[in-house]
């Protein structure tokens, strides 16, 4: 198979539009086989529940080429699984998991040749969403829907370098107890817009979030989950039902444990902690690590020990042990990776 003729080593992270997508369409109750398409515009009622009520919940994923020039998906079958969860909380009909694996996988396939060859650093960005398509005018659930799955070559999340950044907390809330931080809805998305443009007019880059409720303990940013590492070597990650569960934090908390040896917790943090830990990331598909350097508490700084310059050792550690397993230079703990046939 030829690749397309795409400038891999300079690709940001945008749209570029691919060959195929896979749509399903969920009519009187059922979902149909679904299929490969070549349209990719998407044609709805202007009334369409997804338009009026933002009924829509969506996935993230990339695939890789290895070392050894496969094609490899990593751990599709967990997003799967928070998709469908992401669809109960919404009253969107469950797109089955195991037709959701096989959808990414034909997507992919069909997209083989805007896979990014190894050694550029880039990948391909794996979309799969659902949105409620009738019309839809008092408030309930839509009737029919589409579960669709994109993709699109994306570069390396830090273009000439991983710098350090410099994160404030926020004075707005992501996520309200017992209500939807929990789940990937383009809801969350649309109200952290304002906080994130906010954050940036003010020369920051990212929000930390705390719990809604007290405002004591820290959840997470806009599109990524907290990883500290404190002075003693532990690796802390937050716990609480209002953080989306992402799906590197949770192989990077087994990557500690089992390949590294480091002591793990999974457990409430306190905003009173941060100024002990030795090290701070974000971590999420885009990235899988983008280091903290600084967290600014209304004019009063948190430096981390690790600085401004480079990732602190643990967390790069984890870093490269992670890449590692996802890019094939390093065994995958059983059922990480799926090759795309
Ligand atoms: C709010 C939020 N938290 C965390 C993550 C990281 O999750 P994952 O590692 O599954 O990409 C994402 C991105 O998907 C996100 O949008």
């Amino acid at each position: 198979m030829e690749k397309k003729n795409i400038d891999w080593e300079n690709l940001g992270f945008g749209y570029c539009e691919t060959d195929y997508r896979f749509v399903s369409y969920f009519k009187d109750g059922a979902w149909d086989d679904g299929a490969l398409i070549t349209d990719s515009n998407v044609v709805i009622s202007e009334c369409a529940g997804v338009l009026q009520y933002a009924q829509t919940v969506f996935e993230g994923l990339k695939a890789y080429t290895t070392a050894d020039g496969q094609i490899v998906i990593f751990r599709p079958d967990l997003n799967a699984a928070r998709l469908a969860d992401s669809a109960r909380r919404l009253e969107i009909p469950v797109y089955p998991e195991d037709k959701f694996i096989e959808a990414v996988e034909k997507t992919v396939k069909a997209n083989a040749a805007f896979v990014p060859p190894y050694g550029t650093g880039a990948a391909l960005y794996i979309r799969p969403y659902i949105f409620g398509s009738n019309p839809v005018i008092g408030v309930k659930p839509a009737d029919e829907y589409q579960f669709r799955v994109f993709c699109t070559p994306v570069g390396p999340y830090f273009k000439g370098g991983i710098k350090p950044l410099t994160i404030k907390i926020s004075d707005f809330d992501r996520a309200a107890p017992h209500g939807t931080g929990h789940i990937k809805a383009g809801l969350n998305y649309a109200m952290s817009l304002h906080a994130i443009v906010t954050a940036h007019g003010e020369g920051y880059d990212e929000n930390m979030y705390l719990d809604a409720a007290t405002r004591t303990k820290v959840e997470e940013t806009g599109g990524a989950n907290f990883i500290f590492i404190t002075k003693d070597g532990k690796v802390v990650t937050p716990k609480s039902d209002s953080i989306l569960p992402s799906i590197t934090r949770r192989s990077l908390m087994y990557v500690a444990e089992h390949c590294l040896g480091l002591p793990v917790e999974h457990r409430e943090v306190y905003k009173e902690e941060l100024k002990d830990f030795a090290e701070c990331g974000l971590c999420g598909t885009a990235a899988v690590i983008s280091p903290v350097g600084k967290v600014v508490d209304h004019g009063t700084e948190i430096c981390f020990p690790s600085g401004m310059e480079e990732m602190g050792p643990i967390t790069k550690k984890l870093y490269t042990t992670l890449v590692d397993i996802q890019q094939g230079r390093a065994e995958a703990p059983k059922g990480w990776i799926r090759v795309i046939e």
